[in-house]
């Protein structure tokens, strides 16, 4: 065992999951582009690099279900008991998001009760003494939102407004730290540039013009949140990767720069008088070249995600380089289905944000990513990112050892 790690005072430390990753019976953009995409996503299956041990268990990558969300982990119904396991876990704070297709299923109609259902959802996390950290988007959008253009119709920025208008007042009570908005670099990547994820458009205007709303979007529910409760903590989560510029070569750093610039930095950039903190979400790191990509894969996680845990040192002194804001780690995390890697990879990376807070930088929390299996995007279920492990059939739950070696770090550092 490692000697013990020092962390700032009132440190949070804690997981993070998003609504349509584990509540399950969701009905908003990305459920019906499931249901229309699940075949050729199946199909596609073949080609992807998926470990042996993954195919045969249940849902297999090679069956239709793992790419329809469906009941997900049925977290919408188990969230207390899943919260006590946090708390077992010795987590004190939790980032979750709300799920706007609940709250406004049809434009401009609100349903009470799923907004009571987020109430008792935060009010779980006070009574276990967790903080919440609420998100506001967390990619997903309602039906009505998508039919109207989602965010490239420039009413867009008017109706997340309005839904934050609503809900802001109504949970401020129990939440102070807010993520308006998570991964816009990502989000938009995925959406309108790659085309992998609904509504599937390769457009560079729509990348332009989504960028354009969501920044508009974040700005004006900074201020409604504000108005609600003044000393609320606010941000985004945000993608950002480690650029290395390869060999050192003055190319290379040149090239670093303009990545970072616009890859890395550009939202906070433009917005940056309505951010209380950074939200720092931390998977990636790349060895730039001429070429991109140079790093060695040595040690990858089962979706072939290069594992580099030191990286997240030089990210955060970067930030403290650039901003003077206090930075939260609200996620970080890798897929690792037979728990071999997790238990080191945390060890690693904390041992990092350690050494960073040491040598000055503002940080102030870590979110694990995340706090239980749950369903990837349109890779759906076999990736498996959870201190717990969630078996899809019986949906029971179990604590994988790195989640008690994420705990040890935790105690000993009180
Ligand atoms: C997203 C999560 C996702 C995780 C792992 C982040 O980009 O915010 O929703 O599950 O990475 O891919």
């Amino acid at each position: 065992m490692m000697e013990s790690l020092k962390f700032p005072k009132n440190f949070y430390f804690g997981a993070a999951t998003s609504a349509h990753q584990v509540e399950g019976g969701n009905k908003n953009d990305w459920s019906e582009w499931e249901n229309e995409t699940a075949e050729i996503r199946l199909n596609n299956s073949s080609m992807e690099e998926i470990p042996d041990y993954l195919l045969s268990r249940h849902p297999s990558p090679l069956e239709r279900d793992n790419y329809i969300s469906g009941k997900a982990c049925d977290h919408y119904f188990r969230f207390r008991q899943d919260f006590d396991l946090a708390k077992e876990l010795g987590h004190n704070a939790h980032r979750f998001s709300i799920e706007w297709s609940r709250i406004e299923p049809e434009e401009g109609k609100w349903n009470g009760m799923e907004m009571d259902h987020y109430r008792y959802v935060i009010e779980a996390l006070l009574e276990r003494g967790m903080e919440p950290f609420l998100t506001v988007n967390h990619f997903t959008v309602p039906v009505w939102f998508r039919k109207i253009g989602g965010w490239k119709n420039k009413k867009s920025v008017e109706y997340f407004s309005r839904f934050v208008k609503k809900i802001a007042p109504y949970f401020k009570d129990g939440v102070k730290f807010w993520i308006t908005i998570n991964e816009p670099n990502i989000y938009v990547l995925k959406s309108y540039y790659k085309g992998k994820w609904p509504p599937n458009e390769q457009s560079f205007w729509s990348c332009l013009g989504v960028m354009k709303n969501l920044i508009r979007a974040h700005a004006r529910a900074y201020e409604i949140i504000k108005e609600a409760r003044s000393d609320s903590q606010i941000g985004i989560a945000q993608n950002v990767s480690f650029f290395e510029p390869y060999g050192n070569k003055i190319i290379n750093r040149a090239l670093k720069k303009i990545a970072d610039k616009y890859w890395n930095y550009y939202f906070w950039d433009k917005t940056l008088k309505y951010h209380d903190f950074l939200g720092l979400n931390f998977y990636f790191y790349n060895r730039i070249s001429y070429g991109f990509n140079k790093n060695s894969n040595k040690t990858v996680s089962d979706m072939r995600w290069e594992m580099k845990p030191d990286a997240v040192y030089n990210v955060l002194v970067d930030l403290a380089n650039r901003y003077d804001k206090p930075v939260y780690i609200t996620e970080n995390g890798l897929a690792d289905a037979l728990d071999k890697r997790r238990q080191n990879f945390i060890e690693e990376t904390l041992g990092h944000v350690s050494k960073a807070a040491e040598d000055g930088v503002d940080i102030r929390g870590y979110f694990h990513w995340s706090l239980m299996d749950n369903f990837e995007w349109d890779k759906g279920f076999w990736p498996r990112f959870g201190l717990i492990e969630i078996d899809y059939k019986t949906l029971e739950r179990k604590i994988r050892p790195s989640a008690y070696v994420y705990k040890r770090i935790i105690e000993a550092s009180k």
